[in-house]
């Protein structure tokens, strides 16, 4: 059996492709330090595949811990997820987002090195491409200057996997830049769990369904777009983590085409706000309290995939449709929640 390290394993896509790679036969050991998720995500897992992966708790910025770790488990490929997030908050505290996505990256790919792992997945974000010139967007786009330290820690973490492995003949790397990532587990008995005031779009419309929140405020309707409010491209957290079993098989199989590698992870569609307010309302017959407040400082207009060649070169498509989507973010909040 051949061993995947998860870091950030018990955060939301984390644990997510979790399931998905033991449930395609892989043994995963997840790294995390719970800053930003909870150790019961284990059970949920548990429930869903019957199996509970390895758990260890450390920070990955602690070097010593990060190479013990591959020198207890013999480690055939890593899903780096284990990252700070909050576009927001990097603007506030630009030295701990750098400290953190930085180091544990440089921790994780000089202990690959050391112990000969061959194969990297990074989660990385279609922010890296700012407001592209040309939609939908491709991975030849170029990448725009980053709007905030989180997106920044983004762009130089892909700068540094491509060096380290233009010097490493045995190293290669697979870049997933995602779109939107939304929804939950099926079962919903793992989903997203943000801590406090969700930033997110969805996690704060479930929240205000569910009385938590008192109105969702829609961050400007004066947008160019067709009815004024921004367009992204919404994936299926579940589709999104099959991706990734994908690509770590394409690189233990040596069937990669370079060793590094990008993929646009996302549906091809552009939904603007308004869209997921009305589909979700659909697809649940829950009404969502909104209104039309003014920008959000950072937000783009409008973005969405070309997914061509993730579909062509990983044989792999995101095709879970919106309402079935949302009706499992809906499914997952009333589950935490206690509602019926
Ligand atoms: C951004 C980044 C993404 C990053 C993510 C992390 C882009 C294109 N995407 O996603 O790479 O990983 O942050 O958090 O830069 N909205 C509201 N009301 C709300 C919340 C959101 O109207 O309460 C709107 C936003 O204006 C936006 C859309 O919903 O148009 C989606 O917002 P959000 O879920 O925060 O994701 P992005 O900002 O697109």
């Amino acid at each position: 059996m051949q061993t995947v390290l998860v870091t950030g394993g018990t955060g939301y896509i984390g644990s997510h492709t979790s399931v998905e790679l033991i449930e395609s036969g892989y043994k995963v050991v997840i790294a995390d330090n719970l800053s930003n998720s909870q150790i019961e995500v284990l059970d949920g897992i548990k429930e869903i595949t019957g199996v509970r992966p390895d758990f260890e708790k450390f920070d990955l910025c602690e070097r010593e811990k990060v190479f013990s770790l591959f020198k207890k488990y013999r480690i055939d490929a890593i899903i780096h997820f284990a990252a700070l997030k909050a576009v927001g908050e990097s603007v506030e505290k630009p030295l701990e987002y750098y400290y953190n996505n930085i180091v544990t990256l440089i921790n994780l790919l000089q202990a690959m090195k050391k112990y000969n792992t061959s194969s990297f997945v990074f989660s990385s974000s279609c922010t890296v491409y700012g407001q592209p010139d040309q939609l939908p967007v491709n991975e030849n786009a170029p990448v725009k200057k980053a709007m905030s330290p989180y997106g920044n820690t983004k762009q130089i973490a892909e700068e540094i996997i491509q060096d380290t492995i233009h010097v490493t003949p045995l190293m290669k790397a697979i870049s997933l830049r995602y779109f939107n990532p939304i929804g939950a587990h099926k079962s919903a008995e793992i989903g997203e769990l943000p801590l406090g005031i969700p930033q997110n779009l969805v996690p704060f419309v479930t929240q205000t369904v569910a009385g938590i929140r008192n109105k969702l405020s829609v961050f400007g309707n004066d947008y160019n777009t067709p009815d004024g409010t921004p367009i992204r491209d919404y994936i299926y957290v579940c589709d999104l983590a099959k991706a990734h079993v994908v690509a770590v098989k394409r690189m233990l199989n040596n069937e990669n085409k370079q060793n590094f590698e990008v993929f646009n992870l996302g549906t091809g569609n552009g939904i603007s706000v308004l869209e997921i307010i009305k589909t979700f309302e659909n697809a649940t017959g829950k009404k969502i309290n909104y209104e039309i407040v003014g920008r959000r400082e950072g937000d783009i207009e409008k973005v969405w995939a070309d997914t061509s060649f993730a579909n062509k070169e990983l044989g792999w498509k995101s095709d879970t449709p919106l309402d079935e989507t949302l009706k499992s973010a809906w499914e997952w909040e009333k589950r935490i929640r206690n509602i019926k």
